[in-house]
């Protein structure tokens, strides 16, 4: 998205157009060979890091991100450190903050936060998860795995598992992914946590094929990757359906039993249940791998919407 100030922030994953993807994938994957070349590119640039919701993954990444570009970081990480606690809004605190730093990311539990945000900040602006809506960055760490697993996105069958109703980063991760050929999903979820309707609705459209599915071990099989997601606990009306529905899916080393020897299993983390450590050294755990790819590609990003 470009403000009326002409500032491009990144709101959705669809604001970066296929090509764009490809040239942050290729600088990250510079930055793994050249470390040294990018030690100081954000020299003399600030990042604020504006966090109103609890993180622990993603705010450190946009942290160690810039720390190793040179740059400096400012912000906070809970709404009640900030003046939103005394009635500030979101369009005032992005005008205030624009003349204190050079980028932002931020997080916020309402769904288009970061878009208001971005409409009244003289600097760029990413959405570092609004709601159970999107998160854009965290799918640029998914892009990065399956791309460094797979070597490329084409002709792959997506297993989504868990949460896919507020999970933001499966809606981003599905957006991204609908954009390559061959690509097909299977939605696997209780049915009270199915994908929702907005996100079926652009998969028809787009006619990408899918399934939906409550059987995990049923389709294990077919699937080239395995995106596990936690039940997203702190987007449930009441704890009663939480409590019901938190431990729909674990996966258990006997549960990959029918699957392929390539599988890449993903998590965005943090991790509760929904993978039993017992898999963490099977060669097809991927989720700590994709923890080290955000921050490549936050790097990444930065240094785009920077433009340095
Ligand atoms: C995810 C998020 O915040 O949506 N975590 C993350 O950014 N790595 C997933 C989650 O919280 O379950």
């Amino acid at each position: 998205m470009v403000n009326k100030y002409g500032v491009r922030s990144l709101l959705n994953i669809l604001d970066l157009s296929v090509e764009e993807l490809d040239s942050l994938i290729a600088t990250a994957l510079d930055i793994v060979d050249n470390p040294q070349a990018y030690r100081s590119r954000c020299q003399g640039k600030k990042l604020a890091t504006l966090f109103f919701e609890p993180s622990t993954r993603t705010r450190l990444s946009f942290e160690a991100a810039m720390y190793e570009l040179g740059g400096q970081v400012i912000g906070f990480s809970e709404a009640n450190s900030s003046s939103a606690s005394k009635g500030e809004s979101v369009a005032d605190t992005a005008k205030v903050i624009s003349c204190y730093a050079d980028i932002i990311a931020m997080r916020h539990p309402k769904e288009g936060a970061p878009m208001v945000a971005a409409m009244n900040a003289t600097i760029p602006v990413i959405n570092a998860g609004d709601g159970g809506h999107n998160h854009p960055t965290q799918t640029l760490a998914d892009l990065l795995t399956i791309y460094r697993e797979k070597g490329g996105f084409e002709n792959l069958t997506i297993g989504m598992c868990g949460d896919l109703k507020f999970g933001r980063t499966v809606h981003s991760l599905i957006d991204a992914m609908s954009r390559y050929p061959g690509v097909q999903f299977v939605l696997i979820s209780p049915e009270e946590l199915k994908v929702p309707s907005y996100v079926r609705q652009f998969m028809e459209e787009h006619q990408i094929p899918f399934l939906q599915t409550t059987d995990l071990e049923q389709v294990m099989p077919n699937l080239d990757v395995l995106y596990m997601t936690r039940v997203q606990r702190e987007r449930f009306f009441n704890e009663e359906d939480y409590l019901r529905l938190k431990d729909s899916y674990v996966l258990t080393p006997a549960k990959l039993t029918g699957a392929k020897a390539t599988l890449s299993i993903l998590h965005p983390l943090p991790r509760v249940n929904e993978i039993s450590v017992a898999i963490d050294e099977d060669p097809r755990a991927c989720y700590f791998k994709q923890v080290l790819n955000g921050k490549l590609m936050r790097m990444a990003l930065i240094l785009k919407l920077l433009g340095v």
